[in-house]
């Protein structure tokens, strides 16, 4: 079934028996949500059009044509009136208890994956960060590296060689999730280009940026370049060959670089560019590089509007 959302005139596609929050979500779009079992209202939306039935039992109130997204589902294409998080400051603050799904271990970095319970998804924009807090301690500012699409296993990058707040993590330990945070995001603009570079485990924030732009089927052109030392650091590589392999708008290239090396790659990939007055750039790079790389960008005339720069 086709829903379609007014004001803002997105539009998406439900498939068998799932709950139109769920629809939504996963076609990328930002609703509003909270406890996602029919409690709390937050997803609650104004039904203009079509018919719905009960995806599952609620006791919230609902005046006549309200409809609980997370509790229904779709019976015919819908229009639906409800509001969307366009900015960082539509996202509430959240504080989950999560517990340990899964550990990848890959060279000398850990691709950690957290579950939250199935009551409760974190809602974040593709790029945030939120704060860790294990047993033995917390991480700040830890990107997160999936996508908004499931806020309900979130997934971490961690770099072994850092000083990190535990010796072994195992699986179902409990681990405390606050957040988002950070500006550092994807703003909703179909008419751009991308241009995504990272130094290290700055790519995770990248790869949530691109998974949500998977979601969304974004169809101008993204090119993702990721530095690193040595090959090791490239820890998914085959993960982004993959995106490439199966996405027809889809550029990738990984780059040698040490630090000092860092802005002559970045001007290099510039001049690769040609129309660099039409793209959008997200650039995670070294504290130290940032001004350098700020004057840089300023001299192939790239406006502070079209720069989204982080460091790590
Ligand atoms: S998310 Fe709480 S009622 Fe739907």
């Amino acid at each position: 079934m086709q829903v379609k959302i007014i004001a803002s005139g997105r539009q998406f596609e439900t498939y068998g028996n799932e709950s139109l929050l769920d629809a939504g979500v996963r076609a990328g779009l930002s609703l509003g949500y909270g406890c996602n079992n029919g409690n709390c209202g937050e997803c609650k939306a104004n039904l203009i059009q079509g018919q719905v039935k009960k995806w599952q039992h609620h006791d919230y109130h609902l005046a006549d044509n309200e409809i609980l997204l997370c509790s229904y589902q779709a019976c015919s294409d819908l229009v639906i009136e409800t509001t969307e998080a366009h900015s960082v400051d539509d996202i509430p603050w959240q504080r989950i208890q999560t517990k340990v799904a899964k550990l990848d271990y890959i060279a000398h970095y850990l691709i950690l994956y957290l579950r939250t319970p199935r009551s409760k998804a974190l809602r974040f924009l593709a790029g945030q960060d939120v704060n860790l807090i294990f047993l033995g301690g917390g991480l700040q500012g830890q990107a997160i590296a999936s996508c908004p699409c499931n806020g309900k296993q979130l997934q971490f990058h961690l770099d072994l060689n850092q000083n990190l707040p535990f010796k072994k993590l195992r699986r179902s330990e409990p681990v405390v999730v606050e957040g988002p945070m950070g500006h550092f995001v994807w703003e909703d603009d179909y008419r751009q280009s991308v241009i995504l570079l990272a130094y290290k485990t700055g790519f995770a924030r990248l790869k949530s940026i691109i998974e949500h732009l998977i979601a969304l089927d974004y169809e101008q052109s993204v090119s993702l370049y990721w530095l690193a030392e040595s090959k090791h650091d490239f820890y998914l590589n085959n993960y982004c060959r993959m995106w490439e392999d199966a996405l027809d708008n889809f550029q990738f290239a990984k780059i040698n670089s040490t630090d000092a090396e860092l802005l002559n790659q970045i001007e290099t990939i510039l001049q690769q560019h040609h129309h660099l007055n039409m793209a959008r750039l997200y650039l995670v790079i070294p504290k130290p590089l940032k001004t350098g790389c700020l004057e840089l960008l300023s001299q192939y005339q790239i406006t502070p509007e079209q720069i989204y720069l982080e460091t790590i």
